[in-house]
């Protein structure tokens, strides 16, 4: 670390602004602020065109008007620098450091499956220091493709150092124009998919609709999952929007025909809920990054079963409540009738992309 004790000599006040704000961000410790002026790179991962720490006197600072935001690497559409003012265990003294960071095009893209966790997988990749990972959708290649890469960039998080970026939204699995678009971008893209039993995902598609659309209110499992002829004809309703997403074979050729298979990692979403340090390292192989990610990271909570992450002040982070929303209780014959349905489609996945161990 380079550090630059603030000489209290001299004060402007510019220091003594400065200095306040620290102290106001004393339990972060960090205060990180933009300085504007340099032009967004697209550049892939790779030397940052500016030494990775620089000297700079406080005095000169001339980006105050940014200054007050904490955390503000994000405000500045042009932001090409990431200062970090820290403040030493005294706080006698302020420090300066400068990291260089810079805007990617994600070299990685987790591209489904919908309800088979991947804003979990998200957030926990996001704990690597090699990875900069972007947690919000920006459904760029479906819906915003029209806004351009400039616009896409510019979701990007800073990665720092030769960080990768990775991107995530789950949607892109099911839309035809995606693969193509991203293979446009980049041919070399790594795509990671995370998967799930299928019925498990179908019922939970289903909890999380009747949640968000308030039509969905009274409308039980059953009635759409399936068509009740009699009651001996009772069949698997294929035109639900929920089964059909759960048909995974359906939609992986797109896939397989825009990228070769070894750029397709597939994460098992069912051993990821119950260890997930055990998938997260085969990504980060798959990344070609250090083993980083290790059991101490996680804890699981008693109430929801759910991992949280511990930080490094030891707190706990954990998903939003929603993530453990109570599923219906289906009876076993229609959960069964589902399995039998889905047991083709399986079948074919797993024989395309040459993968097993799922007990599905
Ligand atoms: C601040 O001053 C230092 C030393 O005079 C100089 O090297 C640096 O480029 C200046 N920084 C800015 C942002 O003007
Ligand atoms: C991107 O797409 C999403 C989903 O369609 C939409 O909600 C969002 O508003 C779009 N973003 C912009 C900037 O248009």
């Amino acid at each position: 670390m380079s550090v630059f004790p603030v000489r209290r000599n001299g004060k402007s006040m510019k220091i003594c602004h400065i200095l306040t704000i620290t102290l106001i961000t004393l339990l972060s410790g960090i205060v990180t602020f933009v300085f504007s002026g340099f032009e967004a790179t697209a550049n892939k991962r790779g030397p940052v065109n500016v030494p990775s720490r620089r000297e700079f006197n406080i005095n000169n600072i001339t980006t105050t008007d940014s200054f007050p935001y904490p955390d503000s690497n994000y405000l500045n559409d042009n932001s090409y620098h990431e200062y970090v003012i820290t403040q030493d265990n005294t706080f006698k003294h302020g420090y300066a450091e400068v990291k260089a960071c810079a805007r990617r095009f994600p070299e990685a893209i987790i591209i489904g499956i919908q309800k088979c966790g991947t804003t979990a997988l998200a957030e926990f990749l996001g704990i690597h220091p090699q990875l900069a990972v972007k947690k919000e959708q920006t459904y760029f290649f479906s819906s915003n493709y029209s806004l351009g890469l400039d616009w896409y960039l510019h979701q990007m998080p800073c990665s720092h150092g030769n960080a990768i970026t990775i991107e995530r939204t789950p949607q892109y699995y099911y839309m035809k124009h995606v693969p193509g678009r991203i293979s446009e971008m980049d041919r070399g893209m790594k795509l990671i998919l995370i998967v799930c039993d299928p019925v498990q995902r179908t019922v939970s598609n289903f909890a999380m609709a009747k949640y968000r659309n308030r039509e969905h209110i009274n409308s039980r499992f059953e009635e759409e999952a399936f068509t009740f002829k009699n009651d001996h004809d009772i069949r698997v309703n294929e035109n639900n929007l929920y089964v059909d997403k759960s048909r995974y074979a359906k939609y992986l050729q797109q896939w397989l025909d825009a990228f070769p298979r070894n750029q397709i990692h597939v994460v098992n979403g069912d051993a990821f809920s119950i260890n997930p340090v055990q998938e997260l390292r085969k990504i980060e192989t798959f990344l070609n990054i250090d083993p980083y990610i290790k059991p101490f990271h996680f804890e699981r909570t008693p109430v929801s079963g759910f991992y949280c992450l511990r930080s490094k002040s030891r707190r706990l982070r954990c998903l939003p409540r929603t993530k453990g929303r109570a599923h219906p209780v289906v009876k076993q014959e229609y959960l069964s009738k589902l399995k039998q349905y889905f047991a083709e489609q399986n079948e074919l996945f797993f024989r395309l992309l040459r993968i097993e161990g799922f007990i599905w």
